[in-house]
């Protein structure tokens, strides 16, 4: 089975909700299937437009991912700008894309609800995705709840194409909704989100994620009185105890006389001890960007390999370049 999933380069750095919400996920594949991973910088020309701010967003994914285990013998970590091949397929796959299913689609949608004029590129933006998918026969495609109409219209595009030039030329992706089974709340309560502003983000400053983790909002509850354990303060530290010790926890909170600060404070100890060796790895990675480079190259060398033979096959069944 093979596994594929893209992360634009927007700059924000990884967050707790990422963390067990999807690159714990894609540990889990890495171990057990053939998995490709890519940084989308093309995507990224939708909402980025500074060259060098693009290059440091795109190297910082790379960081992150490198950093929390994902491990280049395994899987292809690949910047989507290396294999440009993607651009061409996404051309070919947009000649049997409907109109009518891009106006459906709510990245450009929500853009001119608002009354704001799109790009070509942004509506143009899931025929790119499905070109990233479809190119390299992915199987499953782990992503989150956001994106995915995204797959819906890939299947749709490839059985299209696959109509027009033949059965089987593409596969068709299984989605795999990735925040649907576990969605890590943020420290005001709601889904843990950059767009909320409520994020604890783990490769920050030691200080600003104690600033994050003190701020997580809580009842006025006296320190004497029974907690709820059900807050997203204690699905927090949850995230970093074992069974038994949530058990302990959650019976000290309903018998009361246990204080916010104080959990707030065992939050913080934990959390940084689970992230240690990550950060140590990312700041010795980042002082080794050209070994980074290099997994980058290699992984879109490998993911050239895989897509080459697709794209081939597509142009032969389409009639293009010399049949000799
Ligand atoms: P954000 O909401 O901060 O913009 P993204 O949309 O970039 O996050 O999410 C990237 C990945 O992380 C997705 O696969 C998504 O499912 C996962 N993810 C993001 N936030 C959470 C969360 N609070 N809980 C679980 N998974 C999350
Ligand atoms: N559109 C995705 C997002 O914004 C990123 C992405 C681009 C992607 N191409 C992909 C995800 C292919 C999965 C597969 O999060």
């Amino acid at each position: 089975m093979r596994v594929l999933s893209g992360t634009q380069p927007t700059g924000d750095f990884l967050h707790v909700g990422n963390y067990f919400g999807a690159i714990a996920q894609y540990l889990v594949f890495q171990a057990e299937h053939e998995a490709l991973y890519f940084i989308a910088d093309y995507h990224s020309m939708n909402s980025v437009r500074d060259a060098k701010l693009r290059r440091e967003y795109t190297l910082s994914v790379a960081l992150d991912y490198l950093a929390c285990g994902i491990d280049p013998t395994r899987a292809v970590l690949f910047r989507q700008s290396d294999t440009p091949e993607v651009c061409e397929f996404s051309w070919l796959l947009s000649t049997v894309t409907p109109m009518g299913l891009l106006e459906r689609g709510h990245a450009y949608k929500d853009k001119t609800a608002q009354g704001q004029s799109a790009d070509h590129g942004l509506f143009a933006y899931p025929v790119l995705m499905a070109a990233d998918i479809l190119l390299y026969h992915a199987d499953v495609v782990p992503v989150g709840q956001d994106q995915k109409q995204h797959l819906e219209m890939t299947r749709d595009i490839a059985a299209r194409f696959n109509h027009t030039y033949g059965e089987d030329l593409l596969k068709l992706p299984e989605p795999c909704i990735l925040d649907g089974v576990a969605v890590v709340p943020g420290t005001d309560g709601r889904k843990m989100s950059k767009s909320y502003d409520n994020t604890i983000a783990m490769f920050a400053s030691e200080k600003a994620i104690k600033k994050a983790v003190m701020g997580i909002v809580t009842d006025s509850t006296p320190v004497e009185e029974p907690k709820d354990t059900k807050s997203h303060l204690f699905q927090l530290w949850s995230l970093f105890a074992t069974e038994e010790e949530r058990a302990e926890m959650f019976e000290r909170a309903e018998k009361g006389g246990l204080g916010y600060g104080d959990v707030k404070k065992d939050l913080l100890r934990r959390l940084l001890d689970f992230f240690a060796p990550m950060r140590e790895r990312r700041a010795e990675l980042a002082a080794r960007l050209d070994e980074v480079e290099d997994v980058l190259e290699d992984g879109a060398r490998r993911a050239r390999m895989l897509g080459e033979p697709v794209l081939a096959a597509a142009r032969e069944a389409a009639g293009l370049g010399s049949a000799l």
